[in-house]
C-alpha cells in the first residue's frame, strides 16, 4: 500500500501540475475571458473538451473556484445549436506547430468542429456538489442542457438512442485498435495520420453539417465509452434538474442504456463492443471502453460480472500496472508507444478513474483500492505522464499531464 508521506507528495505535485498548466486571460478572437487548465503545456497547449471535464474533477480537491472556472470556460466555446467542439484554441497564435495537427486545424479558426466524450454532465454535477453554488448551476445548466439534446438530434441519425462518433479522436482514445479495420489497419502513426487526412479531405465540404458527415458512412461508430459518458451524464442531469425535465433526461438515459444493453453488449464475450456504419457491425477488439459500461448505475449484477471477470484476469486486463487500454491477450496489443500509437495497451488515470467510479458503485471496494494503489505506484515512480507501460509502470507521452492528477479524486473518494 502507498504510505502516508507518498499520499502527501503526489496531493502536492497534482496541485502543482494543476496550477502551474492554468491558463487565463483575454481571447481577441472572441472577445471572452478564459480560465482553464492545459493537458499539457508542451504538447497539448489549448483547451480539450473531455480533459477539462476531468480537470473540474480533480480541481474540486484544490480550488473550487477554479473548477468553476474549468467548466464556465469550455462552455464559452457553445455554438448557438448547442454544439460544444473538442477542442478550443484560446491561445492558438502562440502556438502555430500544435494548432497546425489534424483535428485541431480542421475547424473554425479558433475551434475543432469535432466532439469527444460527453462527460461534461457529470463533471458539472460534481462541481455542483462539491460548491454547493446555485448561480453557478442556473448558469451552466442551459448550455449543458442544449448540449445534450444536439447531441441526440444531430449524433443518432438512425433513431436508436446510441450517439455516433464521426472520427477516431472522438472517442478520446484515439489510436484505439479497435477502429483497424474502418482505417485500412495502419502499421504505425503516419499510416493513422494519412487516413485521418483523407477523411478530412472528404469531409472539407461539410464541415459543421454532422447529418451529412454521417450519412456519408465513413466513419459512422456507435462507440461505448462515449455513449457511456453521454448515459451518465444525461443521468446527472435528470439529479440537477427539477420536475419533468429532471423526468425526461431520466428516461432519456435510461432510454440509452437499454439500448446500449441491447445492441453492443456480447453476452458471449461478456463484454460491450462499438457498432460501425450503417450496418452495425460490431468491432470486436477487446479494449477498456469494452469495460466501460462498468460505471453505469443501474447495469445488471450478471453483466457487472462479466465485466470485472476481465478486470481481475491475468491474461487480460490484470497486468502489473493496471489497467491497460487494450487487453493482453489482443493480437494488437502494444505495451509501450511503440511506432507512435497512443491507445493500444498503455494504462492511463482517466480510464482508471472511470472504472474505478463503477467498481465503487457496485461494491468492488477492494479491487478499487488496488487499482488506486497501483495507480499511485506508476505516478511515484514515473511522474505525473500521458500514460504507462502496464507491464513497467515506465511513463510515455507528456509530462505533467493534468488529467493525471485525477488521483486526487481517487484517493480521496
Ligand atoms: C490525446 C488523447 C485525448 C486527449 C488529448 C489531450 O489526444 O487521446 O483523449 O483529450 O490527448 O490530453
Amino acid at each position: 500500500m502507498t504510505n502516508t508521506a507518498d499520499i502527501e507528495r503526489l496531493k502536492r505535485e497534482a496541485a502543482q501540475i494543476l496550477a502551474e498548466n492554468r491558463r487565463t486571460g483575454h481571447a481577441a478572437w472572441n472577445g471572452q475571458d478564459y480560465a482553464y487548465v492545459v493537458p499539457s503545456a508542451g504538447s497539448y497547449p489549448f483547451q480539450w473538451f473531455w480533459d477539462s471535464c476531468f480537470h473540474a474533477i480533480a480541481l474540486t480537491h484544490v480550488n473550487l473556484g477554479w473548477a468553476k472556472d474549468e467548466i464556465e470556460t469550455l462552455l464559452k466555446g457553445a455554438q448557438p445549436g448547442g454544439f460544444i467542439p473538442h477542442q478550443i484554441l484560446w491561445e492558438k497564435d502562440r502556438y502555430p506547430e500544435a494548432a497546425a495537427r489534424q483535428s485541431e486545424k480542421f475547424g473554425d479558426r479558433y475551434t475543432s468542429s469535432s466532439i469527444q466524450p460527453p462527460v461534461l454532465g457529470t463533471a458539472l454535477e460534481r462541481v455542483f456538489r462539491a460548491t454547493n453554488d446555485r448561480t453557478f448551476l442556473k448558469r451552466c445548466l442551459p448550455p449543458v442542457m442544449a448540449f445534450y439534446g444536439w447531441l441526440a438530434d444531430v449524433r443518432d441519425p438512425d433513431g436508436d438512442g446510441l450517439i455516433a462518433i464521426i472520427q477516431p479522436d472522438e472517442s478520446g482514445a484515439d489510436a484505439s485498435p479497435k477502429f483497424d479495420p474502418l482505417m485500412e489497419f495502419p502499421k504505425n502513426n503516419d499510416d493513422l495520420v494519412r487516413w485521418i487526412e483523407k477523411l478530412y479531405t472528404r469531409y472539407q465540404p461539410l464541415r459543421f453539417d454532422d447529418r451529412a458527415i454521417l450519412a456519408l458512412d465513413l466513419f459512422n461508430v456507435e462507440e461505448v465509452l462515449t455513449n457511456t459518458c453521454y448515459i451518465l451524464g444525461l443521468e446527472a442531469l435528470g439529479r440537477l434538474c427539477e420536475g419533468a425535465e429532471a423526468r425526461e433526461f431520466a428516461e432519456r438515459a435510461a432510454r440509452v442504456q437499454r439500448a446500449l444493453v441491447e445492441r453492443c453488449y456480447d453476452a458471449a464475450a461478456g463484454a460491450f463492443f462499438d457498432l460501425a456504419g450503417r450496418a452495425e457491425t460490431p468491432l470486436r477488439t477487446l479494449t477498456i471502453t469494452s469495460l466501460a459500461p462498468l460505471a453505469l448505475p443501474g447495469l445488471d449484477r450478471a453483466i457487472v460480472e462479466r465485466l470485472v471477470a476481465h478486470l481481475v484476469d491475468a491474461d487480460e486486463f490484470a497486468l502489473p500496472f493496471p489497467v491497460p487500454s487494450v487487453s493482453r491477450a489482443e493480437p494488437t496489443f502494444m505495451p509501450g508507444n511503440a511506432r507512435g500509437f497512443i491507445w493500444r495497451g498503455p494504462s492511463w488515470i482517466n480510464s482508471n478513474w472511470l472504472i474505478g467510479e463503477g467498481l465503487r458503485t457496485h461494491g468492488y471496494e477492494e479491487l478499487r483500492r488496488r487499482i488506486t494503489d497501483r495507480s499511485c505506484a506508476m505516478l511515484l515512480q514515473s511522474g505525473f505522464r500521458e500514460y504507462f507501460n502496464p507491464f513497467t509502470g515506465e511513463g510515455h507521452g507528456s509530462r505533467n499531464h493534468s488529467w493525471s492528477t485525477l488521483i486526487l479524486d481517487m484517493i480521496e473518494r
